[in-house]
């Protein structure tokens, strides 16, 4: 089992200092308890907007709100102390101007506590992540598969298996970096574009579904734990069985309530002799 992180919560500067140094290990979380499960574990909680997906049972992230993403995001803050947290803007709260994302950003930053917001796209993003960054909203790219676009794309797609793909990612990459983007998430990217991409950026990039060389991983905690089942997707490592685990004590529950050997004496409350 690896080390617990450290005690001092993390900051961008230190996040950034790891590139090149070692890899940077991300997590998703949702709420309070599972942050603090993950906080020693972690450089930086992410907080998803597949949390729609994943606690919410929509098929895509696009019908979560900003409203949900400052709850979670709250909860995650209050649960964690040592890791960074960066919070997903959703769908519909930055596309449609460079002001209006830095007013979504505004309020999860003020509203939660989190250190950094995260968005997709590349280019098309580029001046707004510019604008946002030099206003003092620290913001995490994602680049690659970016599951908001489900709809454009028709699916969940793995990008950069043709040479057009390949150069939309590569200036994405780059445009997001040079844009002010403390970093990004790469994902679901054919590995040695993904290798090569992490090569080249000056800022770390975060992959999922794309490849070891990056400069750090994250996962759906969910995904990784077994307490997912709606996607089995190539890039998850299911580190844990803990859905199995839940159904196996639920399963032992019912039956002592059925038997009546639940509650036990010492569950009661008797009165005093
Ligand atoms: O929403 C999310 O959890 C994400 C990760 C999969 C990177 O964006």
């Amino acid at each position: 089992m690896s080390a617990p992180i450290r005690s001092k919560r993390r900051t961008i500067a230190d996040i950034k200092a790891l590139k090149g140094v070692r890899p940077i290990v991300s997590l998703t979380a949702y709420t309070a308890p599972m942050a603090q499960f993950l906080d020693p574990h972690v450089d930086f909680l992410l907080v998803g907007d597949s949390l729609g997906m994943v606690l919410y049972g929509f098929e895509t992230t696009l019908p979560v709100t900003l409203d949900l993403m400052i709850a979670h995001g709250a909860a995650v803050v209050r649960g964690s102390k040592a890791a960074l947290v960066v919070v997903d803007m959703p769908f519909g709260s930055y596309q449609e101007s460079r002001e209006q994302a830095f007013r979504s950003a505004a309020r999860i930053i003020a509203e939660t506590g989190a250190q950094a917001v995260k968005l997709e796209g590349g280019e098309e993003m580029a001046d707004t992540i510019r604008f946002m960054t030099e206003r003092g909203v620290p913001v995490l790219g994602h680049v690659g598969l970016t599951p908001q676009l489900v709809n454009v794309f028709g699916g969940y797609k793995t990008q950069g298996r043709n040479q057009a793909q390949v150069a939309k990612i590569m200036a994405d990459a780059a445009a997001v970096a040079d844009a002010g983007a403390f970093g990004f998430v790469l994902e679901g990217t054919l590995e040695p574009v993904a290798r090569d991409i992490a090569a080249r950026a000056p800022v770390p990039v975060i992959g999922i579904g794309a490849s070891p060389q990056c400069d750090g991983q994250v996962l759906v905690t969910e995904d990784m734990l077994g307490m997912f089942n709606e996607f089995q997707p190539r890039h998850v490592k299911r580190y844990a069985e803990l859905g199995v685990e839940i159904g196996k004590a639920a399963a032992a529950y019912a039956d002592e309530v059925k038997a009546r050997t639940f509650p036990a004496i010492e569950h009661t409350f008797q009165p005093k002799a």
